[in-house]
């Protein structure tokens, strides 16, 4: 099932979202696992959180992990399941500054969604216990693939017309996995990569686009500055 974000009211101020890569380069620049580059990138989104809140960003939605990642090795993507299970149980920080959660991804009860158990229920509890908040959206896309959801929604487009020649944009809109979420400003992938990977296709069909050489784990407000003034261009 589609999580259904309970309706939100449009909230002013800029769409943001960020491809958060290279948290395995960090680390071996240091010598570390690449379980540690994960973990300060976990310790970095809640830092970058906080800045975009402060600089009034309406909508931050970030790629916690693709629908392609589950072929990382086992012991990796068990350490990222763990690093989402703490990402989403910051409640506490999360209403301090009036976030709230949101969640992409395959549906957990379609075919091919390999959430675990324990997952959906860390994103089921943070969204119920950040849903009143409104300030900033954070929406983390989780076993999330941009072409699976542009698929679903136009499945579903069809099963719903008789006549495929009247399905129009809004109606591809409205079947996104977060219909509320508007389309992106502006996309920042971290760590010297210029491609897209899957991501939100059809939100950022308009986006500007930052691309940066700092790694996920470096990422601060100094360079998120640099980011959103292109908005302002
Ligand atoms: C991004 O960092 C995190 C995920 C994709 C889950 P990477 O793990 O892709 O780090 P690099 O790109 O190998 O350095
Ligand atoms: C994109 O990063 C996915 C996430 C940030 C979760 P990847 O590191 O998986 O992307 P590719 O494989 O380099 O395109
Ligand atoms: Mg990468």
């Amino acid at each position: 099932m589609v999580l259904p974000m309970n309706a939100i009211l449009p909230i002013p101020g800029p769409h943001v979202a960020c491809i958060m890569d290279g948290n395995g380069r960090w680390a071996k620049r240091r010598g570390l696992p690449r379980t540690e580059g994960h973990t300060a990138g976990e310790e970095n989104l809640a830092e970058v959180v906080r800045i975009a809140s402060s600089r009034g960003i309406a909508y931050l939605t970030v790629f916690g992990f693709s629908t392609e990642n589950w072929v990382r090795p086992k012991a990796e993507v068990r350490h990222i399941l763990s690093l989402h299970k703490r990402l989403f149980g910051r409640i506490q920080e999360l209403n301090e500054n009036n976030v709230r959660i949101n969640w992409i991804g395959r549906p957990f009860d379609e075919p091919g969604a390999r959430t675990p158990a324990f997952v959906q229920r860390a994103i089921r509890q943070a969204i119920a216990d950040t849903a009143t908040n409104t300030g900033m959206v954070l929406t983390v896309a989780f076993d999330y693939g941009s072409r699976a959801e542009l698929l679903r929604a136009a499945q579903r487009c069809i099963s719903e017309t008789s006549s495929t020649a009247s399905i129009t944009s809004e109606d591809m809109q409205s079947h996104l996995y977060s219909s509320e979420l508007p389309d992106v400003d502006l996309l920042i992938r971290t760590s010297g990569e210029s491609r897209i990977s899957n991501f939100l296709l059809w939100q950022i069909a308009r986006a500007k686009v930052y691309f940066t050489e700092r790694s996920w784990p470096d990422l601060d407000a100094s360079e998120i500055d640099k980011a959103l003034a292109l908005l302002r261009k």
